[in-house]
């Protein structure tokens, strides 16, 4: 079977646990994670323990990141009540800043229009402003960013009427660009059942088949895929109160090839999703000395049980997986190889410099 070579993918949506919830992951074994997946660079969302919000928490997320990952990595800034006006003296040191429209796992969330449209016209036009947003508040998010003249990234679409109304506003020229995860392609609530009622909660939820088909339908306008990496432990997931998220890194790479095998994508369509969009969301150069070599065709079960993440668990148990990463290069070194990671801890590089 043939090699291909890919430039070395980029996710812009992870959750890497550190500070706060290291049991569930933290920097090595995300970003060991990662490279398994193909990511050569994930950026980590704010919704920590204490939240990404601050000065202070933010260097300490820093040094543990510069400690411990092992491929390229950046962090996004949280928008909280009470930064708005703070919030822009970081631009330098993170990659962008995530808002937080809707409930979802941790405290992270802004409630107030006013605090919406005052972080939308804070925040520098050239760094990216990110924003989980679901039904009514994707058009609030929209409308915000354009009245203070700048771009919005959606998080995560995964309704009908979500991505029609991003298609109407791209339509109009207003600034925005979209995610779709893996899981929301390829899994709908009819899924359920099989996953089990704790562990296939995430936000957004699992939705219809209608919802489902309408993300493939408009696939064209679709920006990037990201995974929200969002692991959290079986005890978790089982529990009584079990917390909203999949992990995601060791699987997208073959569910998204699954739309090239299937017809519905070019392999163009998938390096644009996975790494040159992302890398243009996050004006990033491109690198000729980071890349991926993959066997499109190899088959392989999806197990949570030997996955590097710390979650061990994975909604996709069980699947046959077509296309699988055989070498990972990360600025010239050799970061994984044939089911082992390479590259030690500390190793990755923060990508805002
Ligand atoms: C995420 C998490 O666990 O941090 N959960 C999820 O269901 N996606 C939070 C988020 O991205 O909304
Ligand atoms: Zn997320």
């Amino acid at each position: 079977m043939s090699t291909l070579k890919l430039p070395g993918l980029v996710d812009i949506h992870v959750h890497m646990r550190e500070p706060g919830a290291t049991h569930k992951e933290d920097y090595d074994s995300g970003t060991a994670a990662a490279l398994v997946g193909g990511f050569t660079v994930v950026c980590a969302m704010p919704n920590t323990t204490p939240p990404l919000t601050d000065g202070e928490t933010l260097a300490r997320t820093e040094a543990a990141a510069r400690a411990k990952a092992r491929c390229d990595y950046g962090l996004y800034f949280g928008a909280g009540a009470d930064n708005a006006a703070t919030a822009k003296t970081f631009t330098g040191r993170v990659s962008g800043m995530k808002m937080y429209l809707d409930q979802t796992f941790g405290p992270l969330r802004l409630d107030e229009l006013g605090a919406l449209v005052e972080h939308a016209a804070n925040w520098p036009a050239a760094s990216p402003l990110l924003c989980h947003a679901e039904g009514r508040t994707v058009g609030a998010a929209i409308l915000a960013a354009n009245l203070a003249g700048r771009s919005v990234h959606i998080c995560h679409v995964s309704r009908k009427d979500e991505i029609e109304l991003i298609r109407k506003a791209k339509d109009k020229g207003f600034q925005v660009t979209c995610e779709v995860t893996p899981h929301h392609m390829f899994l709908t609530d009819a899924d359920i059942p099989t996953i089990g009622s704790g562990r296939g909660e995430v936000r957004p939820r699992l939705a219809t088949d209608a919802d489902r088909d309408a993300l493939i339908a408009n696939l064209d306008i679709v920006d990037c895929f990201a995974t929200d990496h969002a692991p959290h432990t079986l005890a978790e997931k089982d529990s009584d109160n079990p917390p909203p998220g999949f992990p995601g890194l060791e699987t997208a790479l073959a569910l998204c090839l699954r739309l090239v095998h299937d017809g519905r994508l070019t392999l163009d369509g998938l390096i644009q999703r996975m790494a040159v969009n992302p890398r243009s969301l996050l004006n990033l150069k491109e690198q000729t000395d980071t890349w991926v070599e993959i066997d499109p065709d190899a088959e392989w079960v999806a197990q949570g049980a030997t996955m590097q993440t710390r979650a061990k668990w994975t909604p996709f148990e069980g699947w046959t997986m077509r296309g699988r990463v055989e070498r990972v290069v990360l600025r010239g070194q050799d970061a994984y190889r044939n089911g082992t990671v390479l590259a030690a801890p500390g190793t990755g590089r923060n990508i805002a410099g």
